[in-house]
């Protein structure tokens, strides 16, 4: 299969990392442009995908599609790529770029599909939200779901609450660097060496979110089984209350939708 990217910023990058990673693609299995070229062209040598000079060429070979520019930019980008797009499958990674908006843009000869995934795609640890709505062929959605479930989990949603998800999985990976960053500060003001804080509080927050996902235990459960009477936890859990630690969280995914 050969797929192409229009736009190769941040999630593009990490998608084609993951797809080489999870050893789905070759690096010359994936085209890109993107207007910097030099700075295409340093992504290519750092990952392997092939960069083109235009979006055109890029496209040419290509089975699939990601869109992967900015969300204003989308329209100007694609308008003219129509008639080349013919036949071929659009997967719009671009925020609000659902599938009635695709389509009302690039109409029934173009088979659109609009996904929402998250950087840690790269390290094939990422969750991609996927519309229920879309006007993809059955085999054709089958290849793009394995590529995707190759970089991560993957949940089909409609429209209406896409963007709600993604507050959480879009933005959450940078939620969930401060709050490594947080933890791993309080280790080093303890004596703990830099490196090592972060090797520590990474490792348990992967395995809190295993033990969680495996078990599907209310996270209230969980929080208990560590709090022993009159322990240390609890006394932390007590300290992150006060600092509203669960309302600074809410007001985060809020402020991300809004
Ligand atoms: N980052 C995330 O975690 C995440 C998660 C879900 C969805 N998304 C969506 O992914 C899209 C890209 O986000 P990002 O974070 O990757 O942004 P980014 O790092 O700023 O990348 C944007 C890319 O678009 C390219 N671009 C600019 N003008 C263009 C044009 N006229 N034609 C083609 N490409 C053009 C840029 O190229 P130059 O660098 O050469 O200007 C760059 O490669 C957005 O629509 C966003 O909503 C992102």
């Amino acid at each position: 299969m050969k797929i192409a990217f229009i736009g190769m910023g941040n999630m593009a990058q990490a998608l084609a990392r993951g797809f080489i990673k999870a050893d789905l693609l070759q690096g010359k299995d994936m085209t890109a442009f993107a207007p910097n070229q030099d700075k295409l062209r340093q992504n290519a040598a750092a990952i392997g995908f092939v960069p083109c000079g235009e979006p055109k060429v890029a496209i040419r070979e290509a089975e699939i599609v990601f869109a992967a520019c900015k969300p204003y930019q989308m329209e100007k980008v694609f308008a003219p790529l129509k008639s080349a797009l013919k036949g071929k499958t659009l997967v719009s990674v671009a925020s609000g770029w659902t599938f009635a908006k695709l389509h009302e843009l690039l109409g029934d000869e173009v088979q659109l599909q609009y996904i929402l995934p998250n950087t840690p795609a790269a390290v094939c640890k990422g969750v991609t939200i996927v519309e229920s709505a879309h006007s993809v062929s059955a085999e054709r959605r089958r290849e793009v779901f394995a590529l995707l479930a190759g970089v991560g989990q993957v949940v089909e949603l409609p429209a209406n609450i896409m963007s709600a998800a993604s507050s959480v999985t879009g933005c959450g990976p940078a939620f969930a660097a401060m709050i490594i960053e947080g933890l791993a500060d309080g280790a080093v003001k303890n004596g703990v060496p830099r490196a090592q804080a972060y090797e520590l509080v990474a490792g348990m927050l992967i395995g809190a979110a295993s033990l969680q996902l495996e078990t599907g235990m209310h996270p209230g459960v969980l929080k208990d089984g560590v709090c022993s009477p009159g322990g240390t936890t609890i006394k932390g859990v007590a300290a992150l209350e006060e600092a509203g630690l669960r309302a600074a969280l809410i007001r985060a995914v809020d402020a991300s939708l809004n």
